[in-house]
């Protein structure tokens, strides 16, 4: 299933190229930085906690899940309604239903540039209007989205509080903001949350206790050293991959079309350790 929005950062292009990395048997589905969901709309998992610090973002998917025809029906009168005044009139606007609410969310996220999510200090959605047009999909199936969330914790939070909740037997896929040591400023990129390095080292030391209950996980994040030597310890597996092909080869590392995938089941050439999950 696709994604229904446009998310940077997206995993798209992992799920296409590395399926097999996944951990498909676990006992629950745990994603704390949701974005577009792109793993979770992959795996489909029949239960599963879903959490991002964005609550506009997790309200969305709340009304997704508990009312797919009525966002649809919104989204279509936008649809209708299309144009660069209407954008600007919607981005300034603050509907009072959950519906609306994610109708809005959803319109603005396909219309405005490059799909970014960006609020001003008060909080208000400020990103201009780009250049595509289709307010709906041909991949649109909210009422599939709907059953697919039926079993699924929504919530808006730190990912210490969701993390926390993992035990053994589940699979954590963990895809935070790719910031680096010295380099704060991934904001700039996102402008939504700043993810600092103290969040990037708090989130190692939450992993690392993750890890030690028993709990699968696969995290992406930037392929830098300092990335590396955070997960340096020996249960970690560290691999760079090339958005473009297969595995890297440190030879072969072109700088930004690396990322490091970190995994405590996956061996050097990829293969899981316990195929039983
Ligand atoms: C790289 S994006 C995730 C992209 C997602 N994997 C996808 O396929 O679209 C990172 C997400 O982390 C969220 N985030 C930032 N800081 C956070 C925090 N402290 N706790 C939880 N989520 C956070 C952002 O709102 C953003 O949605």
């Amino acid at each position: 299933m696709t994604p229904f929005l446009k998310w940077a950062g997206g995993k798209r292009w992992l799920v296409s190229q590395h399926d097999a990395w996944l951990r498909n048997n676990a006992k629950r589905y745990i994603e704390p930085f949701l974005g577009s969901g792109a793993v979770f709309f992959h795996m489909q998992p029949t239960s599963a906690i879903l959490s991002d610090i964005n609550a506009e973002l997790v309200a969305t998917y709340q009304a997704l899940r508990d009312t797919p025809l009525k966002v649809r029906r919104h989204l279509l009168a936008h649809h209708r309604m299309h144009s660069i005044d209407h954008y600007y009139h919607v981005r300034q606007q603050a509907p009072r239903t959950a519906a609306t609410q994610a109708a809005r969310f959803i319109y603005l996220n396909r219309t405005c540039f490059n799909g970014l999510y960006r609020v001003n200090l008060k909080g208000v959605f400020n990103v201009p209007k780009g250049t595509k047009e289709k307010v709906i999909l041909p991949s649109d199936d909210f009422e599939n989205v709907s059953a697919l969330l039926q079993a699924t914790a929504l919530v808006s939070c730190d990912f210490a509080d969701t993390i926390r909740q993992a035990k053994s037997g589940d699979f954590l896929y963990i895809d935070p903001p790719y910031t680096v040591r010295h380099n704060n400023n991934n904001f700039l990129k996102y402008n939504e949350h700043i993810f600092s390095w103290a969040d990037q080292k708090r989130l190692a030391v939450c992993l690392a206790e993750a890890a030690r209950r028993g709990v699968s996980i696969l995290i992406s994040n930037a392929d830098h050293p300092c990335i590396h030597e955070l997960y340096g310890a020996s249960y970690w597996q560290r691999m760079t991959v090339d958005r473009f092909s297969r595995l890297a080869s440190s030879a072969k590392h072109r700088r930004g079309t690396t990322e490091a995938v970190i995994s405590n089941y996956l061996k050097e050439n990829g293969e899981q350790e316990d195929p039983r999950y």
